[in-house]
């Protein structure tokens, strides 16, 4: 059996403690109030609960090295590589950590008056000028919550523009490797999505969508480097093609740290962009949330954007929240979204600034093409004529042909060798894919050890494919129904 490269990895959970419940015991507890200093209140009969909470009885100590021993089987972005493709995990740097943990940020209340909450405002206004250079839109929201709602967010921009034109149209093009939120946004705001193919470059199929649009197109969803991690060479015409028949072109900003400082969505012709700020500026966004999805549009859309907008008055250099916009599409998220984790993009924005920016995309682009080169040779590239960019697709499709070997089992193995998976099976459109992107904060070393696991995996494949078949081994649970888990959630213990 060979060596495990990565992070330790638990071989079991805590033991036998069970959960919070099971730890219970009547009369323990983890915190105590002080005694009253003012007259005591009843609380009035038909609001008082008519049974205790039925919540777990422990003491400080149970409860902190429940959760310690709970955060030990997990594997996080500062524990080591986390490669998801399209997912993008990046490490998030402490000191942003601690510019949204300064007591000024992180115990204002959003109904504080405008006058008292001047600081937090000009933040999020020059993140916002800042947002609109680096994508070059002209005026962005902060408010939605992810990447998924900055998708909803910008289409029902779209279909306001379109319905303010007295133009209503009915369908938005995707292509066929797009990812799945973007159908699902689609759908969401009340339109019909189209595929559009993928060539044999891993690019959009220009002569189809020539073909394709027509007068009923709303507009265009798409990512540049696409959900391949290529980059779309013919991005203008894509563009024209669109505007030539009155529909709008919508940037899904998932990939954006691969152009970052490098080039800009407005100036390929792109009218609406959303940005996936744990992506591109390294803010947190475990377990689905909370995140931020700031989406930009050009000038002619500004008038749609959600309120409130923050607008600073000219004469006297204050900010204020503007609400009064008629033509705005309403509010996406309560006031302005997740404060604490645009703090956190204001500081990786303004840390880096334009130069650092641009070695960030660099280096995502480096990194994932020195990895690329280094397991080629037993996962090649899906798509091999074109160079990707910050991350890049592989197929396992030949080691399944000569051993049985699946993308899953190679996923699987990799947890026992101590690191995250890759995305796998995904961009669709590719036969038993690994899709890989390491980012810029990995070193070297960690790439190179990255690289060993998985060509271990494909050697293993070889020679002993029951240790693949039945990894993960070292876990506390092993291979779920990870289909029926997202279908049927259990959200309850
Ligand atoms: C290409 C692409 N678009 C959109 C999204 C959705 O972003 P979010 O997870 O912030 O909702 C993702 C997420 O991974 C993505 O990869």
């Amino acid at each position: 059996m060979s060596v495990a490269t990565g992070a330790p990895v638990r071989r079991q959970g805590p033991p036998g403690l069970g959960t919070l419940q099971d730890l219970s015991r009547p009369g323990r507890r983890a915190s105590g109030f002080p005694a009253l200093d003012v007259p005591e209140v009843a609380i009035p009969a038909e609001q008082a609960r008519r049974a205790a909470a039925a919540l777990p009885e422990v003491a400080e100590r149970d409860l902190v090295s429940h959760f310690t021993r709970l955060s030990q089987l997990n594997y996080g972005v500062d524990t080591g590589v986390y490669p998801l493709g399209s997912c993008s995990m990046k490490y998030n740097p402490k000191m942003a950590e601690a510019a949204a943990a300064m007591p000024g940020f992180a115990r204002l209340h959003p109904l504080q008056p405008d006058q008292t909450v001047q600081g937090i405002l000009e933040l999020l206004w020059r993140l916002e000028r800042a947002l609109c250079e680096i994508t070059g839109m002209s005026r962005a929201t902060l408010q939605p919550p992810a990447g998924a709602c900055g998708e909803l967010t910008g289409l029902l921009i779209m279909r306001r523009h379109h319905m303010q034109r007295g133009d209503p149209r009915k369908k938005i093009v995707v292509p066929d490797a797009a990812h799945g939120t973007n159908p699902a946004s689609v759908r969401l705001a009340g339109y019909e999505a189209m595929h559009i193919p993928t060539d044999e470059r891993g690019l959009v199929d220009v002569p189809a969508l020539e073909k394709l649009v027509d007068e009923d197109v709303a507009g265009l969803m798409l990512t540049n480097p696409n959900t391949l991690g290529l980059f779309e060479r013919q991005i203008e015409r894509i563009t024209e093609i669109v505007h030539g028949v009155g529909g709008l072109v919508y940037y899904d900003g998932a990939n954006l740290n691969a152009i970052l400082g490098r080039c800009r969505p407005g100036d390929m012709g792109f009218d609406i962009v959303h940005i996936n700020t744990h992506k591109t500026f390294a803010t947190p966004h475990g377990g689905g949330g909370p995140g931020a999805g700031p989406v930009g549009v050009t000038e002619p859309l500004v008038p749609y954007l959600p309120v409130p907008v923050v607008e600073r008055d000219e004469g006297t250099g204050g900010f204020r929240l503007e609400t009064d916009r008629p033509l705005s599409i309403g509010r996406m998220h309560g006031f302005h979204g997740n404060v604490g984790i645009l703090v956190r993009a204001f500081a990786y924005v303004f840390l880096h600034g334009r130069d650092g920016l641009k070695e960030v995309a660099e280096c995502a682009v480096l990194n994932a093409n020195y990895l690329a080169e280094l397991v080629k040779g037993a996962f090649p590239l899906a798509y091999p004529q074109a160079r990707p960019m910050h991350e890049f697709v592989s197929t396992a499709a030949p080691l399944r042909d000569r051993t049985g070997i699946r993308a899953m089992d190679v996923a699987k193995r990799v947890i026992d060798l101590g690191f995250h998976p890759s995305t796998v099976y995904f961009p669709l459109v590719v036969e038993e894919a690994l899709m890989i992107e390491p980012t810029e904060t990995e070193t070297k070393e960690a790439l190179d050890a990255f690289a060993q696991a998985l060509l271990q995996a494909a050697g293993e494949a070889q020679t002993e494919p029951e240790t693949l078949h039945e990894a993960p081994v070292t876990t506390p649970v092993r291979r779920l129904d990870e289909a029926r888990a997202a279908r049927h959630l259990k959200l309850r213990w």
